[in-house]
């Protein structure tokens, strides 16, 4: 029974040096150099190229590098029965937090603006307890992002799919509670799982909804994102800019009318990166928990794709 890292995007070198550090016995394979793709069983998987996991008869598990599994569900071809899991990091979770933070706060102080104008031109600011921050998509992530707003004194509300009560977050869910979420938020974090009802949810008729001169803050998936919508709405002064961390096409191509938009806060998809040596423990285990027939941790429903 092997183990296969199988990655087009990321560098396997350090997971395969720190699998080896904690599982010398493993029988390690790394893509594309399979010996023998029958005896592969379960799969660590980073945007795998569509139509790879054909060559694994035996696959039973693919585990994902990340938080997200978007990229492994969005291959049609891998067969129900694998089932996949992603990762939930604590160290991911701070990552994600600090950052969302410290955009909310640029964004409070104009910092950005301010360096751009090259003026001296000292502006009035809003403080966190005059600011209202929505988070759509209240899993791991977007929890630990409220927890964060929240010790720092911003009123918090979060959007989902399910009711789920949160300490302090004053909770919206489904399409109908979705106008009466928007409307307050002055800033809006996007952080829902991209999935077939997600995708392009971040688009005009939902940015009309927010209060005049709300911020986007998008650091979830780029296709979760009309980017059209997104430069009409800040060009006609609806919106006040955004921050995004990840992009339809990454890396965004040079020439790409967000690069020279003073409003648009780009960074490039680092607003939480994983950790090799913080979550190989809980990949070995999954691989146990699989040799020995028992549930894994942090496996995803393929029907709710997330
Ligand atoms: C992830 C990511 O899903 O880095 O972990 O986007």
């Amino acid at each position: 029974m092997s183990f296969l890292i199988i990655t087009s995007q990321k560098d396997p070198k350090p997971w395969v040096e720190a699998l080896k550090e904690k599982a010398p016995d493993l029988d390690l394979e790394v893509y594309p150099d399979v010996r023998d793709p029958k005896k592969v069983k379960f799969a660590l998987s980073w945007k795998h190229p569509h139509g790879a996991f054909r060559d694994y008869p035996n696959l039973k598990v693919i585990a994902s590098m990340g938080a997200g599994i978007d990229h492994i569900i969005c291959d049609k071809e891998i067969p129900q029965h694998i089932r996949i899991t992603r990762l939930v990091d604590e160290q991911l979770t701070k990552d994600m937090s600090v950052f969302v933070l410290s955009l909310v706060l640029e964004h409070l102080r104009n910092l950005a603006e301010h360096h751009c104008s090259k003026e001296w031109n000292p502006t009035a600011y809003l403080r966190p307890e005059e600011v209202q921050v929505g988070i759509m998509g209240m899993g791991v992530l977007g929890v630990g992002v409220a927890e964060k707003l929240i010790q720092n004194k911003f009123n918090v509300t979060g959007w989902s799919r399910t009711n789920k009560e949160i300490l302090g977050v004053t909770k919206y869910h489904g399409d109908d509670q979705l106008k009466d979420f928007l409307k307050d938020s002055r800033v809006l974090v996007n952080l829902l799982p991209l999935t077939s009802e997600t995708r392009n949810i971040l688009n005009k008729h939902l940015f009309e909804k927010l209060p005049k001169e709300a911020y986007v803050i998008n650091v979830a998936r780029g296709e979760h994102l009309v980017e059209d919508d997104l430069l009409e709405m800040i060009n006609n002064g609806h919106l006040s800019g955004a921050a995004l961390d990840v992009f339809r096409q990454e890396p965004l191509p040079e020439g790409h009318p967000f690069w020279n938009n003073k409003k648009i806060r780009i960074s490039p998809h680092i607003a939480s990166t994983t950790h090799v040596e913080s979550v190989i423990p809980q990949i070995l285990k999954n691989f146990r928990l699989m040799q020995e027939g028992k549930n894994l941790e942090n496996e995803v429903s393929r029907e709710k794709e997330y």
